[in-house]
């Protein structure tokens, strides 16, 4: 018997090209994953082009694997993820050592494209085919896991938010249907999965076939997914503030495997902006949404992503965020300065300084900070439930997050991974909490 080939893969951005990552992994079943790109014989990049000048990391990031190449002439090197979709052959017209360039929507075409390359050829696929890519994408048998995973039940987006380049590179909006959700959560579990977050650009706007045929929404599947033997926690990223149904906000009062944290982007606190940002909701209205999900599930703990420098974001634009960030509280919160994407609406429209821009993202980070922090040291004294992931970096430690998310270290060598424990909180760090076994 051969030696299996080694695969590298190097992720980018999103948790959904986590998941991918894993998925592509799996499905190079003549490959064994490696964190040495000197020893791989196959070297695939999963690509973000959300923020920042992607397309040129990815190009400076393939410069650095030139040498290896030139060493090993049997190496194949791939790009995948969302440059691989928004450049497609410019990457190889740009790099001619890369054998193979993958588009999200087309992973489960890889194992062929990859023995294409063995070939000699250079392998392209950045369709938007109709297959269901999950499908077939299935796991190797039975490797165990660790206790958390995520599992994509929805992919695509038809907001078109103005900034924003998701509803070109991932597409339309697709639901995967639930009976392959629920077996795929299944197998997890089976194989040491107590935690699953759902995955999706636009999670809460899931609307896949039920098992009986009917019209699933977020909400069904996460109580059919409560029925799952096993598996103790269930958790959903990312949302939309328009698609929080009824149902959903009533699961968070109910389900109690749900857990209490809500990652609700609502990029600016200005209705001008929102407008412009082609948001189709208000400050107001995303406040009233906030009440009504705290009036079901009162402890739970919010998140949200902003962007500042918004082209013609002025400061009585941002003054607004800063309002709307006072009066939610967020637990956790992303910010990010604006990056024009090439082909969305907002590129064409007049950037704001630079300089402006720098000032506000500090300013709304620092005020973000405060209350992140504020809302941790809440918790010193409380009792919390945390699933251990892992040991921790000092001796007899262990790692979990509570249900809120935080982090938590626990110097206890008796707990182990997988458990799920009652901890009370001693104190509050910069990014994490410690307790000890209530
Ligand atoms: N510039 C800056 N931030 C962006 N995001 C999406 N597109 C852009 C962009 N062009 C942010 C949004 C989104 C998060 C995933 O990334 O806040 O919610
Ligand atoms: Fe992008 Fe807006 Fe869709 Fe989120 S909702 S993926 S920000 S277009």
């Amino acid at each position: 018997m051969t030696a299996p080939k080694k695969l590298f893969i190097k992720t980018y951005g999103c948790q959904m090209n986590v998941y991918d990552s894993e998925r592509m992994a799996e499905a190079l079943a003549g490959y064994e994953q490696t964190n040495a790109p000197e020893e791989a014989d196959m070297i695939l990049l999963n690509t973000c082009h959300i923020r920042e000048k992607a397309a040129e990391k990815v190009y400076s990031e393939l410069g650095r694997y030139k040498g290896l190449k030139a060493d090993k002439p049997d190496l194949k090197i791939g790009v995948a993820g969302c440059v691989a979709q928004a450049e497609g052959a410019e990457i190889m017209r740009r790099q001619p050592m890369v054998d193979l360039v993958v588009g999200p929507q087309s992973y489960h075409r890889l194992p062929e494209m990859e023995a294409r390359t063995q070939t000699g050829e250079k392998a392209l696929d950045t369709d938007f085919p109709e297959e269901d890519k999950f499908e077939r994408l299935k796991s190797r048998p039975k490797a165990s896991r660790g206790p958390t995973a995520f599992l994509t039940v929805q992919e695509g987006c038809d907001k078109f938010c103005a900034f924003c380049v998701v509803p070109y590179t991932r597409g339309a909006e697709v639901s995967r249907p639930a009976a392959r959700i629920l077996d795929e959560a299944r197998d997890l579990v089976e194989r040491g999965v107590r935690e699953i977050t759902l995955l999706g650009q636009n999670v809460n706007a899931y609307h896949g076939a039920g098992p009986d045929g009917s019209d699933y929404t977020l909400a069904r599947l996460i109580w059919d997914l409560d029925k799952v033997d096993g598996l103790e926690r269930i958790r959903f990223t990312t949302s939309h503030p328009n698609d929080m149904t009824d149902d959903l906000i009533e699961a968070h009062g109910t389900c109690s495997k749900l857990m209490p944290y809500l990652h609700l982007p609502v990029q600016s606190g200005s209705d001008r902006i929102l407008k412009r940002m082609n948001r189709s909701h208000t400050a107001e209205s995303y406040l009233r949404l906030i009440e009504r999900i705290r009036a079901a599930r009162p402890d739970i703990l919010m998140s949200g992503d902003f962007i500042v420098g918004f082209p013609e974001e002025t400061e009585a634009d941002f003054q607004a965020t800063l309002d709307l960030v006072e009066a939610v509280q967020y637990g956790y919160a992303y910010s990010f300065k604006y990056s024009s994407r090439p082909g969305t609406p907002a590129a064409e429209r007049a950037e704001v300084d630079a300089a402006e821009a720098d000032d506000r993202l500090q300013r709304l980070q620092a005020l973000i900070t405060r209350q992140q922090r504020s809302i941790q040291e809440s918790m010193v004294g409380r009792t919390v439930n945390v699933l251990f992931e892992k040991p921790g970096r000092l001796e007899g430690q262990m790692v979990g997050k509570s249900e809120y998310l935080h982090a938590v270290h626990v110097a206890d060598p008796t707990l182990k991974t997988g458990e799920i424990a009652p901890i009370r909180i001693v104190s509050s760090g910069a990014n994490s909490l410690a307790g000890t076994r209530a």
